[in-house]
């Protein structure tokens, strides 16, 4: 087995405003500032990059070279879909003129990625879909949601795109809100490059057992990605991986590795009041005590459990194998 790879969402070393604190809970950090933090994390390999890049105006080789200062790669570009512009939708947008702008931004951000020869596009569309009843004619939004997703596939054969679910915020109700319909979209629109990017926090608070989740998008060959973090269930707290849903989480890891799924553990927190580095350091420790647990999980006791599905039996065996090495 290879090395497990942690990353980073870059945001993690950013700061940020809300509508409350609209002075922001810390001074503005450009992506050259966030990426020099990363670098201070004891593990972290790769990051997954907003594009525009933030805080000023940089190239791609500026970029790489504070990424290379930090022997940092690129898992993933985030093009920002979901600024003011959008604010009314990207692939959805009613105007036509602001839809093509979206396609124009995510087709540079895949110059990005084919210049950092990261994994995947990684699509957002936190402002596709509506707040009211009556507001849209939930076809069209629908099928313009998979048209956009499926346009720029097909021209950019050559890269993975993957579709971060989520059920609600910015929008009351996001198009593309929970694994079982994401995957409806993708296999409609039926192209390969096109995967999910199953984030732990948006299953869990959307009603998902993300275990099950994880399953589901792999039995369709459609799990390209995730992010974890953790949350009350009621929002997405983005609150630090492990520190509510232990082990939910463990489960959603299990599943991962039982299917020999393998791929980079990335990190989608955002430590508002808290020190970005030791919260990323924080969150990678505990998932080493997840990849620590895994190892001594007796799997073969657990199979026996949950053939019979034996609920005590396999949370004894999962808890067993979990708590002591936490
Ligand atoms: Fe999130």
């Amino acid at each position: 087995m290879t090395k497990q790879k942690f990353g980073a969402g870059i945001w993690h070393f950013a700061t940020y405003l809300d509508r409350y604190a609209t002075d922001g809970y810390g001074e503005p950090r450009s992506v050259l500032d966030a990426i020099a933090l990363a670098g201070k994390v004891r593990d972290l390999s790769v990051v997954d990059i907003n594009y525009p890049y933030f805080g000023g105006s940089f190239s791609n080789e500026d970029i790489k070279k504070a990424l290379d200062k930090e022997s940092l790669g690129v898992i993933g570009i985030t093009p920002e879909i979901y600024t003011r512009e959008f604010s009314k939708g990207a692939f959805t947008n009613p105007d036509p003129g602001v839809r093509r702008r979206a396609h124009d931004l995510i087709t540079e951000a895949c110059d990005a990625v084919r210049y950092f020869n990261a994994s995947y596009v990684k699509l957002w569309p936190g402002q596709d879909g509506w707040d009211y009843p009556f507001q849209v004619d939930h076809g069209v939004v629908w099928k313009n949601s998979m048209d956009g997703v499926g346009q720029l596939a097909s021209e950019n054969p050559d890269l993975k795109f993957v579709i971060e679910y989520k059920p609600r915020e910015p929008r009351v109700h996001m198009n593309y809100d929970s694994v079982a319909r994401t995957l409806l979209g993708i296999e409609k629109i039926g192209l390969p490059n096109i995967g999910i990017l199953l984030d732990f926090g948006h299953a869990i608070y959307g009603g998902e057992s993300a275990a099950d989740s994880a399953q589901l998008a792999i039995d369709y060959g459609r799990l390209f990605g995730m992010d974890v973090n953790d949350n009350y269930r009621s929002w997405d707290d983005d609150l630090v991986a492990g520190s509510l849903h232990p082990i939910e989480l463990f489960e959603f890891f299990y599943v991962l590795k039982k299917n020999n799924w393998e791929g980079v553990w990335n990190l989608d927190q955002f430590p508002f009041r808290e020190d970005s580095v030791e919260t990323a350091d924080h969150a990678i420790d505990f998932l080493k005590s997840i990849e620590k647990a895994l190892e001594d999980l007796d799997i073969e006791a657990l199979s026996e459990a949950q053939s019979k599905h034996d609920a005590i039996g396999a949370l004894k065996i999962a808890q067993k194998a979990l708590f002591k090495n936490i």
